[in-house]
């Protein structure tokens, strides 16, 4: 059982949070999950974790989420609201008590409006007065799946980072940094940035591809109008459609081509590489296993 009392995760339904509830869970962990809709919670009610329905957009909604938890995993949308949420998370918590804040962060270039409201919450995470940590995760390998219908289908990749290579991370290895921070001790006043074993180009995302699904993928890079055009096709709000278009600029001159052994230090095994990540997820991508 771990003592690290008990857990808020927000963003729990998402990515990371999907996957840090039932880790958190099977440690042991005490965990309240903030949701905005019940409806899609049941994996997390499943895995035994509690749950309060709130919008981090409305602070009236968070008091009850922050009342009495020991520690909060601050994760929050992309969009242009990203810093208000943090903050009213913020001022929950220092009403209800000492929690310590562990900020799902970004790293990623401060070209991009995401990251520039990503560095506001960051001050406002180590001015609060609470114990803070930041994660700073790069791209995560999984928003590849972007591409899946493509690669699948004509085994094109079509993205706009030109010829850039980035150390992208797995998100599962976000989540065992997350489970181990949570569930450590020493981690108080620390910023770390994840990142997975090594920066990589497309052609190389295409070649792995190639690789493990065993045809032949190709990449494209398009403009960014383009891939803008594309994201606000999907569903994506322009706001947010163009901080990613702005993020994969910076990944473009190669913002993130260095690896930090964070991952490694803190869950003592190497971050996964997109190898292993193409073969775990391959049937995604067309793939057969
Ligand atoms: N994607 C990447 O490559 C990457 C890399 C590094 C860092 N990050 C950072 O990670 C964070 C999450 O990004 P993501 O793309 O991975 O998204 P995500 O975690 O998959 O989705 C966002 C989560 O926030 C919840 N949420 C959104 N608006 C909310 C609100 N008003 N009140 C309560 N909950 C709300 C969503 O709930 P619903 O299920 O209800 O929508 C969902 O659980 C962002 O800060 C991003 O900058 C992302």
């Amino acid at each position: 059982m771990a003592n690290s009392g008990k857990v808020l995760v927000t963003g729990a339904t998402g990515n990371t949070g999907s996957g840090l509830v039932p880790a958190l869970r099977a440690a042991g962990v005490d965990v309240r999950a903030l949701v905005r809709d019940e409806a899609k919670a049941q994996p997390l009610r499943d895995v035994g974790a509690e749950l309060v329905v709130g919008d981090l957009d409305q602070p009236e909604t968070i008091g009850p989420a922050v009342e009495g938890v020991d520690k909060i995993y601050l994760l929050t949308w992309n969009g242009p609201t990203q810093a208000r949420q943090a903050e009213n998370v913020i001022n929950a918590a220092k009403q209800a008590g000492t929690p310590h804040l562990v900020r799902h962060s970004m790293w990623g270039s401060e070209k991009s409006r995401i990251v520039q409201q990503g560095n506001q919450v960051e001050e406002a995470v180590k001015s609060s007065g609470l114990p803070w940590t930041l994660l700073k995760p790069t791209f995560f390998m999984q928003n590849t799946m972007m591409a899946a219908p493509t690669i699948a289908s004509d085994g094109m990749i079509y993205w706009d980072m030109q010829d850039g290579k980035l150390a992208m991370i797995d998100v599962r290895d976000v989540v065992d940094v997350a489970l181990a921070v949570l569930t450590g001790s020493g981690h108080e006043s620390k910023s770390y940035i994840l990142t997975g074993p090594e920066a990589i180009s497309f052609h190389d995302v295409a070649a792995t591809f190639s690789k493990v699904l065993g045809k032949n993928v190709r990449y494209v890079s398009v403009p960014g109008e383009a891939s803008l055009q594309s994201m606000v096709g999907m569903g994506f709000p322009e706001w947010i459609a163009r901080g990613y278009v702005e993020l994969s600029e910076g990944f473009s001159e190669n913002f993130a081509n260095s690896v930090t052994d964070n991952v490694a230090s803190l869950t003592g095994r190497p971050a996964r590489s997109f190898e292993q990540f193409a073969n775990d997820f391959a049937q995604v991508f067309g793939g057969d296993s």
